[in-house]
């Protein structure tokens, strides 16, 4: 039996990274996955790789800037598999780059409509899907970039702070028609959206991934499908409103280091006052 049978899923930006993942997690879990990007060929592959998975796979052509395709993706989920479970607002990418004022008034909007606008219009089709049968899971990827700054560019990181914030108000609203909201923070993950910009390429990337944060190794897009497979899941049916942080300890703080740069989690010194003296 698996953890989402009879369930069907949305995907967006599944035709790589975390999407390609999650969306082989999920048809491995029994899910009828509706796989939408802009990448056909990827898109293909990922159908390809569902069924190979033992799941049910389509792909449709999206741009998630674009509300009609939105609205289609979700359409085709109820024509070809008759309702919606879950949608996975995840499509994204790097967006504008540069200081404050070398962003253009274009791209940040582009980033905007990619990264923001994409995520309300999916929760704005999907709701009335998920009332209809009773209630349903709206994830969304949104990003450690958006709890704090400096670990994005500046529209990115605005836009995935706004998706977090986006998920917390829209849950209160619908947390009486059972449909949950929430969404997850991922840290650095091995995907080409990072290995792509970063010199070296993909072993470079995760050599560099593996020395930021206390686990050391890489984020890789299987460690973010099994928090996704969770939030689908009725395992996590009371939790909602939540911004889920899957960073191998990226956000926790930062240790104290001793002079052989070996993490010092205890004050030097030792603790002192009356509860600690014999
Ligand atoms: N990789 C990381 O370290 C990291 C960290 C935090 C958050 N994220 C977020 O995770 C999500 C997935 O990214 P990834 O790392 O798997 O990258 P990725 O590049 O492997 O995958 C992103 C997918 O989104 C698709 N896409 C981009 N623009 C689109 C559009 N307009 N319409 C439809 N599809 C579009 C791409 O074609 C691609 O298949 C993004 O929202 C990203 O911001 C990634």
């Amino acid at each position: 039996m698996g953890r989402l049978d009879n369930k069907v899923a949305v995907i967006t930006g599944a035709a790589s990274g975390i999407g390609l993942a999650t969306a082989v997690r999920f048809a491995g879990e029994g899910a009828a996955v509706v796989i939408g990007d802009l990448n056909e060929d990827g898109g293909q592959s990922a159908v390809r790789q569902c069924r190979e998975n033992g799941g049910r796979a389509v792909f449709q052509r999206c741009d998630v800037a674009a509300e009609a395709d939105i609205k289609a993706l979700i359409e085709r989920a109820v024509k070809e598999f008759g309702k919606l479970d879950v949608i996975f607002n995840n499509a994204g990418l790097g967006g504008a780059v540069g200081t404050i004022e070398e962003v253009t008034v274009e791209n940040w909007d582009r980033t905007m409509a990619i990264l923001l606008r994409a995520v309300f219009v999916g929760m704005k089709y999907a709701v009335p899907e998920m009332r209809r049968i009773g209630g349903g899971s709206i994830i969304s990827t949104a990003s450690v970039a958006g709890l704090s700054g400096g670990r994005g560019p500046h529209a990115y990181s605005a836009a995935k702070a706004a998706v977090i914030n986006l998920t917390r108000s829209v849950a209160l609203e619908v947390g009486k028609d059972r449909i949950r909201v929430n969404c997850i923070c991922p840290g650095g993950i091995n995907t080409p959206l990072l290995y792509n910009r970063l010199p070296g390429g993909q072993e470079t990337t995760a050599q560099f991934l593996s020395q930021i944060q206390p686990i050391p190794r890489a984020g890789l897009p299987d460690d973010i499908a099994n928090m996704a497979l969770f939030l689908a899941s009725d395992e996590s049916e009371w939790v909602t409103g939540t911004a889920m942080v899957v960073d191998g300890g990226l956000t926790a703080g930062a240790a104290l280091f001793d002079r052989a740069g070996a993490p010092q989690l205890t004050v030097p010194g030792g603790f002192s006052g009356p509860s600690f003296e014999k």
